[in-house]
């Protein structure tokens, strides 16, 4: 069964598809990805799934259960987490104040102590700086930190808005590194991603979007040979 199951999903924005009736599951364990341009609507689709923002379905299931109506608090207790692409922390509090918050929706505030030393083992550059103001972090150690947030929510299903979004290589490699880890651990990951190589080096099976319209799915080795995708998402002549 899948873990997210989403049927003709769209976004308008003053009357204008930013996401055109756009279908895709993401399987239990499954690591999938969403390669996109500038404007593609990665975003827009990504804050739907959630309930951000208004958009129409025929379906939107979680775990085999309809969540169409459902709040985003209750998709995310349902197990879905996001980390946006604007990272959203709270700049002048602290790092290990912001893991706290990804508590906030469990009430459980008691088993921080316990979470807190899970999420340090997977993010050794965090635990050295759980009293620094999160301001103050570089752009990496922000990204790591969103990241670890969005694991203190227990997730099933982590989705990722552009992890690698605006660091230099070394630190989208260091990145990576940590979505390996997460993986590991059994959770489900939804990568949307601009930077198209990495993400259909790292998932196992991928969805194009452009101009809002899936226009290419696959496994990430199939897209990888497609000739449409070589040319237009990875840099390739045609051959
Ligand atoms: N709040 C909004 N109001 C009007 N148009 C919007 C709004 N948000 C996004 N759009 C438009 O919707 C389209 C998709 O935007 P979206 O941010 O989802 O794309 P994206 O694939 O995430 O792009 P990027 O790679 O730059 O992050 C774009 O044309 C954008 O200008
Ligand atoms: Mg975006």
């Amino acid at each position: 069964m899948p873990l997210l199951d989403v049927n003709n999903l769209s976004v308008h924005y003053d009357g204008i598809a930013a996401v055109n009736s756009v279908s895709f599951r993401v399987d239990e364990r499954e690591t999938v990805v969403l390669i996109g341009a500038n404007g593609a609507g990665k975003s827009s689709l990504l804050r739907a799934v959630f309930g951000l923002i208004p958009s129409e379905a025929q379906k939107l299931d979680i775990g085999g259960i309809d969540f169409w109506q459902r709040s985003p608090r209750d998709r995310v207790a349902a197990g879905l987490s996001l980390v946006p692409e604007t990272r959203d922390l709270f700049p002048r509090m602290t790092v290990e104040d912001n893991l706290k918050l990804g508590l906030f929706l469990k009430k459980a505030e008691r088993a921080f102590p316990s979470e807190l030393s899970r999420i340090c083992d997977l993010f050794p550059v965090l635990a050295k700086r759980l009293k620094q103001i999160a301001g103050t972090l570089s752009g990496g150690e922000q990204q790591m930190l969103a990241l670890g947030r969005a694991l203190l929510q227990g997730p099933r299903l982590l989705c990722l808005d552009e992890p690698s979004l605006g660091l230099a290589p070394k630190l989208v490699d260091d990145v990576y590194a940590m979505l390996a880890k997460v993986r590991d651990t059994g959770v489900s990951i939804l990568l949307v991603e601009q930077q198209a190589r990495r993400a259909l080096d790292f998932g196992v099976r991928g969805y194009v979007l452009n101009v809002g319209r899936i226009v290419a799915a696959g496994t990430c080795a199939e897209l990888k040979e497609d000739e449409y995708v070589k040319g237009a998402y990875l840099g390739e002549m045609p051959s």
